[in-house]
């Protein structure tokens, strides 16, 4: 026989025992310490039903997840992280995550992430060093597990501070250097740059462009270093040039910006390589918009590969970055340091990949 009220209650066993009504919608939110009352166990049962269930017997545990599900008991992470001192919660500031290359980054961390019972806190630090302070001091109050940073400009003190304090720290898509206390996870943006610039010189092109980021993002300054490896190599043996134009920043309204300027050079570059994707799609448009056809008039290759690369047209021609492995590869390193002792703080180097389409004409010249 099973008796059961019809305002929320608890199916109670019924034999003397009387089910008792908890009605949630008047109360609010219901504690630990009702969940343990109305299942007849103590505030350790539920704890463990909660936190460590393989210690609770099948059917003490059956009858307090019945009554978590009657009542809608939902733990309180503020209690639960004080008690525990750990709030599951993984913080993530990243350049711009309107980027795509930054969201397919954080989708291979929050999927590592996830598996673990962990979230994120996911800021954009916009490349300015106020934003990031304010979103460090944010993350520390929310006492995070963990960080996974990109950090902006070159000053890694406080970053480092935050990680000799107890947050495990990876440092995502820029390399520790010398600071051995953390992680890091990057791709080798030197041979990156030198893959692109390569590929054009390797085409015949002798009039190069780089349509570049600010070099105090050190991508950016890195790519800058690979693309001019590539002209000291091509210029062994014909007269390849090589014209920077650094933009204020790295989006597509950036690259098209870049296009009226690639067009006002003398003599016109008959190929360009951009820093990232974003900036390729702006220079194709402002290519496109003013007449000027890609390949056959200028060649353009990209920097990332993102999803949409291989949709534009002509598609496009980029140095590939593991992405989605870049993120998981840092969310691994921060669950080792944060779970398991006898972890080794160290540097993980993914290389780039040069994806070869249209927009570069391979085999026209
Ligand atoms: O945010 C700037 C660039 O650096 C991104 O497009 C990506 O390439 C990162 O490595």
């Amino acid at each position: 026989m099973t008796c059961k009220s019809y305002a929320t209650s608890v199916p109670g066993d019924c034999q003397g025992t009387q089910a008792r009504q908890v009605n949630v919608k008047e109360r609010g939110r219901v504690t630990i310490s009702e969940v343990a009352r109305l299942a007849r166990v103590s505030l350790g049962t539920v704890s463990n039903v909660l936190n460590n269930p393989a210690v609770v017997a099948p059917a003490t545990r059956a009858r307090v997840l019945e009554v978590i599900n009657a009542t809608g008991f939902v733990r309180s992470t503020a209690a639960h992280q004080l008690r525990v001192g750990r709030s599951r919660t993984v913080g993530v500031v990243l350049l711009d995550i309107a980027n795509p290359f930054f969201a397919e980054v954080v989708k291979g961390a929050e999927q590592v992430l996830a598996d673990r019972g962990y979230v994120l806190m996911v800021f954009s630090s916009e490349d300015s060093a106020e934003r990031e302070h304010r979103y460090l001091r944010v993350l520390e109050e929310h006492r995070v597990d963990g960080l996974l940073i990109t950090p902006v400009g070159r000053d890694l003190e406080r970053i480092s501070t935050l990680a000799r304090r107890g947050t495990s720290t990876v440092l995502l898509d820029r390399d520790r250097g010398q600071l051995l206390d953390l992680c890091s996870v990057t791709v080798d943006d030197v041979r990156g740059g030198e893959l692109a610039a390569a590929h054009l010189f390797g085409l015949g092109h002798e009039r190069v462009a780089f349509v570049n980021g600010p070099t105090s993002i050190r991508q950016c300054a890195d790519r800058q270093r690979g693309a001019l490896r590539a002209l000291r190599m091509a210029r062994r043996d014909r007269p390849a040039g090589l014209t920077e134009l650094v933009m204020a920043g790295l989006t597509v309204d950036h690259g098209e910006r870049a296009a009226a300027q690639l067009l006002a050079l003398e003599p016109t570059p008959t190929a360009v390589m951009c820093a990232n994707d974003l900036l390729a799609l702006g220079v194709l448009k402002g290519l496109s918009d003013r007449g000027v056809r890609v390949p056959d008039d200028v060649a353009v290759v990209g920097y990332d590969d993102v999803s949409f690369a291989s949709m534009l047209s002509p598609s496009l021609t980029s140095v590939r970055q593991p992405k989605y492995e870049l993120g998981a590869a840092a969310a691994e390193l921060l669950l080792e340091e944060a779970l398991g002792p006898g972890h080794e703080h160290r540097a993980i180097r993914f290389e780039p990949e040069l994806v070869v389409r249209a927009s570069s004409g391979a085999g026209r010249r």
